[in-house]
């Protein structure tokens, strides 16, 4: 039977399938049902910058330096369930409770305030460091090329501080990915993640405010993120995680073909439950059955962009086969 073992970070997964940072695993029930599924390893819910800036500004006996109404809100809006002391706490329950591999995460904008705490979730017990690097690219004062430095200022600084394998997840939206992801996997990171999907937008028209929508991704969206993996694999120095609208077992087919190491899944979880893990590993490895893989490294990448012989043709044909496609 096909053997569905894998790396990624430096450590060893039972298989590719990841439970991604969400509510989904913000507690340790959460983390040992994931466990209890077959998932390979999990990323536990972020912990917020402003969280751990709030908490180390009250114990330096300093005024929160934040909108006043900032934490609050973002601990109700979030329903928070843990600051950092807790979420340490819940790092080390963890790895006393399951075997599967555990992956902190921070969401972040700047290196300052969470480096020392990465520190001691780090001696807490988890296993590498997911950092969501949510920077919404507002002010139209700055360039593409100012954006870009402030994620790689975050990145010197938190391997520079940190001994932990790193994974960066970023959103879609640079100008050149292809150069600034070779960039950030030239300073030091092991993995990064692509796409993390941002807070969908709307407006309600009667209340007059902004709204979340569409918590849960469509498969649909899964398009992008494969892309940008066939890609990259092979032209940058990381690993690459997949995420977003990866709701069954020919999606992570697809994404390893594309040259995934690993996918992350959030969505079809709330949408199916715990059990479609079970389902995709026996679908995954039916598929693997019958094209005679015995391991990933078998097959991965093989649909890659580096794979192709002439990649800026392959490229443009895709492109203009779709459009022609069309009138048929
Ligand atoms: C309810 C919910 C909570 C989430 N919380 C986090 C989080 O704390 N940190 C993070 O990096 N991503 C978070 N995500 C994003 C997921 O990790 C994942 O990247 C995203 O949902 C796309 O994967 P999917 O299509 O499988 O859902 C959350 C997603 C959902 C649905």
């Amino acid at each position: 039977m096909a053997d569905l073992s894998t790396s990624y970070l430096g450590l060893h997964l039972k298989n590719p399938l990841i439970i991604a940072s969400s509510t989904l695993v913000q507690n340790v029930k959460g983390i040992k049902e994931a466990e209890a599924a077959g998932a390979g390893a999990v990323v536990l819910r972020s912990l917020f910058e402003e969280i751990i800036r709030e908490e180390t500004q009250k114990q330096q006996g300093e005024v929160y330096s934040g909108h006043p109404e900032e934490y609050d809100y973002i601990l109700s809006e979030l329903n928070l369930q843990y600051g950092p002391q807790n979420y340490l706490k819940l790092i080390s329950e963890a790895k006393t409770k399951v075997k599967i591999p555990v992956v902190a995460s921070i969401n972040c904008t700047s290196p300052k305030w969470w480096l020392s705490y990465a520190k001691q979730v780090e001696q807490a017990g988890a296993d590498a460091l997911e950092l969501n690097l949510s920077l919404m690219p507002t002010d139209p004062g700055k360039t593409s090329l100012d954006i870009e430095q402030e994620f790689l200022n975050v990145i010197k600084a938190a391997r520079d501080n940190i001994k932990l394998p790193i994974a960066v997840k970023i959103g879609p939206y640079f100008t050149s990915l292809s150069r600034f992801a070779n960039q950030m996997c030239g300073s030091g990171i092991k993995g990064l993640v692509l796409f993390n999907r941002f807070y969908q937008f709307d407006i309600d028209i009667d209340q007059n405010e902004i709204v979340g929508v569409n918590w849960y991704s469509h498969p649909s969206e899964m398009s992008l993120s494969l892309r940008w993996i066939s890609i990259l694999y092979r032209h940058i120095n990381c690993e690459l995680a997949a995420t977003t609208g990866i709701h069954d077992a020919k999606a992570v087919i697809k994404q390893l073909l594309a040259g995934a190491q690993v996918v992350e899944i959030a969505s079809t979880i709330y949408l199916n439950g715990f059990t479609v893990v079970k389902k995709i590993l026996s679908e995954l490895t039916t598929w693997m059955d019958q094209h005679h893989y015995q391991k990933i490294s078998d097959f991965r990448g093989k649909l890659s962009l580096s794979k192709q012989k002439n990649p800026e043709l392959y490229e443009r044909l895709q492109y203009i086969k779709a459009l022609t496609g069309i009138e048929k």
